[in-house]
């Protein structure tokens, strides 16, 4: 009902500007003198984090990519190694566990089939289960050894917008506490981490007052038939959340790539008038990426691509080769995604409403997939 979606069009819209609150719930009550506790993590124990050699995340859809910026973050944090796996994938391929191995399942529901039955085999396997879930007492979390809610507030739209950020921030959280139960990363460099966290809200407030100019870009894109995202490093993931958002709302066939494989295929895609959206890294940032992704941009506006680049405020290097520069507050790498990805869901949300679709029910899909 309309007095539901508290004055807002869609259920979806009101859960995008909810995206800063996400965030926010989900660090309250976690840290403490600057540093992350988690309390639900107790469950595990600090000699259980010490002594895992591997972390495997298994999710489906959107709450897979925000795992895959999981995995960037807990690897360089914590100096272990990360694996992604689409949940139904991972069951059926006799994979290898121990009981050092720790699976994290992400779920906004906590009841999808396919990573409920993911969580059960790796049990079985005799591996340690975390679930990052948005729904008190769900399925997943109480078949887990422990569970770090979302406290994103319920989600009524079936594709997923404020549970994302707010799983990217759990992930973070874990990967925080795992470097301080190693000793991977000194107590400055968390705080330093922590601080940047908590600063997102506030940052992700501002990106927020884009939506009118994506709606106007969106308008003028209805007729759009197809619409590639690039990023590179934690732009990746949110290249790929992009795609599914616009394949989800407006039925558009989307792709997301890795910036650097560009050249190894999809440039073959580019014609004139082709949209590709590009999450551009920080100039600062000292892996010199933006060089790189600058570089990616000329070489498919070359060809004809018609480039929308969400880049940080001040990046003044992207602006002879973006036809639209959609900007971000300063942060580090790995804050980038939690700014860039807002806009991405605006966007599929404003170019399904430019089409009439209903952004909150879109054609065959479901908010909870129950079966296999
Ligand atoms: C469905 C929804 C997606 C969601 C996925 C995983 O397919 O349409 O938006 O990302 O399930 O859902 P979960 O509840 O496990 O996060």
């Amino acid at each position: 009902t309309a007095a539901e979606k508290g004055g807002w069009s869609s259920f979806m819209a009101k859960e995008i500007s909810e995206e800063p609150e996400a965030i926010a719930k989900t660090i309250l009550g976690r840290v403490s003198d600057g540093l992350v506790h988690v309390p639900e993590l107790d469950a595990l124990g600090d000699d259980v984090l010490r002594g895992i050699d591997r972390v495997l995340i298994i999710a489906c859809g959107t709450a897979a990519y925000a795992g895959l910026v999981g995995k960037y973050a807990i690897e360089q944090w914590a100096r272990v190694p990360v694996d992604v796996e689409l949940a139904h994938e991972f069951r059926y391929r006799d994979p290898v566990l121990s009981t050092s191995t720790l699976v994290i399942s992400v779920s906004q529901s906590g009841e999808t089939m396919d990573t409920l039955m993911a969580v059960k085999f790796a049990r079985e396997a005799g591996a340690r289960t975390l679930s990052i879930c948005n729904t008190q007492g769900a399925t997943i979390p109480r078949e887990s050894d422990a569970v770090i809610y979302t406290h994103a507030g319920p989600e009524v739209a079936v594709a997923s917008t404020k549970a994302f950020v707010a799983q990217i921030t759990a992930m973070y959280l874990f990967g925080l506490q795992l470097a301080q139960a190693r000793a991977t990363l000194d107590d400055e460099t968390v705080r330093g981490l922590v601080a940047e966290l908590q600063e997102v809200p506030e940052k992700l407030t501002k990106v927020l007052e884009v939506g009118d100019r994506i709606r106007e870009l969106a308008h003028w894109m209805a007729d759009t038939r197809s619409v590639l995202f690039l990023g590179r490093h934690v732009g990746y993931p949110v290249a790929l959340e992009g795609a599914l958002k616009l394949k989800e709302l407006a039925y558009i066939h989307a792709e997301g790539f890795a910036a650097g494989e560009l050249k190894h295929g999809p440039i073959a895609l580019i014609e004139p008038g082709q949209v590709v959206f590009v999450i551009v890294p920080s100039p600062r940032d000292e892996r010199s990426l933006h060089a790189k992704v600058v570089s990616n941009i000329q070489e498919i506006r070359a060809r004809g691509a018609r480039v929308i680049a969400i880049a940080e405020e001040g990046d003044v290097a992207v602006l002879p080769h973006a036809d639209e520069v959609i900007r971000i507050p300063l942060a580090s790498p790995f804050f980038e995604p939690l700014l860039a990805v807002v806009p991405l869901h605006i966007f599929g949300m404003e170019l399904a409403a430019a089409k009439g679709l209903d952004v909150d029910q879109p054609r065959n899909l479901a908010k909870s997939v129950t079966v296999e």
